[in-house]
């Protein structure tokens, strides 16, 4: 199992429940990899003197998150040069036509106006090398990222075509997407019909998973619900069902449940309902990782052992692409 979070900028709880939450609950029955893709990060906004502090803030926020370096293997994208090898050969695979279609990119891409960073279009590619590299079966992500697992699996199909016909054993497993079955799109705050967004300039609209007790309650409070009073969990009422969702996945119990209990209640209960929820499952994340980033040497024993890891899996996968596709071994 493999996965990964861009560190662009602080987490958010959206990671947190799409994504890093569920891999720790998976980390023991699996064999796992996760890491920072710090070369994705510069797709889009180039390197910067943040992006250091913000690659071992993520490598922090997932151990403050459960993750257990003993368990699985963290490391960060940059230290395993497999990845970009691999990118370059899967770009020389995948179709301007296929790529163009992802939905991700379109967003993205917008902002550049005509000055679209090449890079920015081969990031998918780039995260089908992580992928691919160590003979993944499982992704877990959130609902917007699996078009880019589809695309994948599409070019693994094609590489497995292409170099090791059957009966050869494939070059690639064909990964599996796996998407939860709520909280797989944690909404914006400030407007419950977009993707809550590490990159939203919006402040209030994400909560981060370092924010403070009051920057939770404050952002809460002024969520974006709707004009009407009732509680329920409908699709003409995003908003509420969001919180509703947040309180859902944190607590673990079900929506109709936590519904049931908000009879003849306002929407601010709702809200400092959630603020509570939220700011206690926060809280323990927040303390931890800024604990953890007090200790920069001790997450560097963590990365340098994550990445020899990483390394002698990724070069394995490499040596057999290399020979099938014809390049020469070095001697
Ligand atoms: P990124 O950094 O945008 O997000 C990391 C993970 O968090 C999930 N996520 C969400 N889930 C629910 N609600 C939200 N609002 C929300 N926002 C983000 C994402 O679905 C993702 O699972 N391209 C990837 C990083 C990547 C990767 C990979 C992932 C690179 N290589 C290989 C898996 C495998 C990305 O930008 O994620």
């Amino acid at each position: 199992m493999l996965s990964a979070v861009q560190p662009s900028n602080r987490l958010t709880i959206g990671n947190y429940i799409g994504a890093v939450m569920n891999w720790a609950k998976m980390q023991a029955d699996y064999d796992c990899l996760f890491f920072a893709v710090d070369l994705h990060v510069i797709t889009d906004t180039r390197g910067s003197k943040e992006l250091r502090r913000q690659t071992y803030q993520a490598i922090a926020t997932y151990i403050a998150c459960g993750l257990d370096p003993d368990l699985c293997t963290l490391f960060v994208q940059s230290h395993v040069k497999q990845h970009a090898e691999l990118a370059w050969i899967l770009t020389c695979h995948a179709t301007m036509g296929e790529v163009s279609r992802m939905t991700q990119f379109k967003d993205k891409s917008q902002k550049h106006g005509e000055s679209i960073p090449m890079g920015l279009f081969a990031y998918p590619v780039l995260m089908a090398a992580d992928i691919l590299l160590y003979q993944t079966d499982y992704v877990p992500v959130g609902i917007d990222q699996k078009q880019h697992v589809e695309l994948t699996r599409d070019l693994a199909v094609r590489m497995n075509n292409a170099y090791t016909p059957k009966p050869e054993a494939p070059l690639f497993k064909i990964p599996e997407p796996m998407i939860p079955p709520l909280g797989a799109k944690i909404m914006s705050l400030q407007d419950p019909l977009k993707k809550m967004s590490k990159s939203d300039p919006d402040l209030l609209a994400t909560l981060f998973l370092d924010d403070s007790d009051k920057d939770i309650e404050k952002k809460l409070k002024r969520a974006v619900t709707d004009s009407g009073s009732e509680i329920l969990d409908a699709d003409d009422k995003p908003g509420v069902r969001n919180l509703l969702t947040l309180q859902s996945v944190l607590t673990n119990r079900p929506i109709a449940e936590i519904v049931a209990g908000y009879a003849g209640k306002q929407y601010g209960h709702l809200k400092v309902d959630t603020a509570g929820i939220c700011m206690d499952a926060i809280r323990p994340i927040r303390e931890k990782t800024e604990r953890l980033m007090g200790d920069l040497s001790y997450l560097d024993t963590i990365l340098q052992k994550g990445a020899e890891k990483a390394s002698e899996r990724a070069a394995v996968t490499l040596a057999r692409v290399a020979d099938k596709m014809g390049f020469i071994p070095r001697s």
